[in-house]
């Protein structure tokens, strides 16, 4: 597929078919995250893969109940491991470097048929709790994965206009 339409398809994905994802694609998936770039190269980052129904409900309920979190045959917890260090513009890294690779993960997702959708609304403590993530680390993002079973929606975006300027800064 080509990288402009798998950009136009990406959505966020609230509904999901009971029907288990294959090995095949998922490793696709994972593959994505994997090649992403990240601030020197550090790949501060751990995936993890919940499949087990108990645990994605759970989840679910972590992720302030939205229960679709749990619905979806797998859900991908993105953990950040190294969440000290800040880039010498100031901006701290890892919620960066994190979110390149979920971004990977949702667009490799388009091309296996797939969808997903970014889950941010969600208990630090609980999803550390459920999963046994270190409390040193940082849980970024959770990514139910599966067969979308809802069509593709209208995109609502700000027009280039709006969020574009050139050579210096205009509000
Ligand atoms: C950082 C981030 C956090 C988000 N958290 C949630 C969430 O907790 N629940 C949810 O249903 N959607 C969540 N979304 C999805 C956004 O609502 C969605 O991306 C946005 O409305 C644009 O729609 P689209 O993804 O279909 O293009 C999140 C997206 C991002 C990037």
């Amino acid at each position: 597929m080509e990288l402009k339409e798998t950009i136009e398809k990406r959505e966020s994905v609230r509904s999901y078919e009971d029907k288990p994802v294959p090995e095949e694609k998922l490793k696709k998936v994972l593959e994505a995250a994997r090649l992403a770039p990240s601030a020197s190269n550090r790949q501060p980052w751990k995936f993890i893969v919940v499949r087990e129904k108990k645990r994605r409900q759970e989840l679910a309920r972590a992720a302030n109940g939205q229960t679709f979190v749990g619905e979806a045959p797998i859900v991908i917890t993105a953990v950040a491991t190294r969440v000290e260090h800040i880039m010498a513009c100031g901006v701290p890294s890892h919620p960066v470097d994190l979110a390149i690779a979920v971004d990977h993960m949702t667009l490799a997702a388009i091309d296996e048929g797939l969808g997903t959708c970014w889950i941010g609304a969600f208990s630090q403590e609980k999803v550390k709790e459920i999963l046994e993530i270190p409390e040193k680390y940082r849980v970024v993002a959770l990514l139910p994965l599966g067969f979308p079973r809802e069509g593709t929606k209208m995109k609502i975006r700000k027009s280039l206009g709006e969020i574009v300027c050139y050579e210096t800064f205009t509000e």
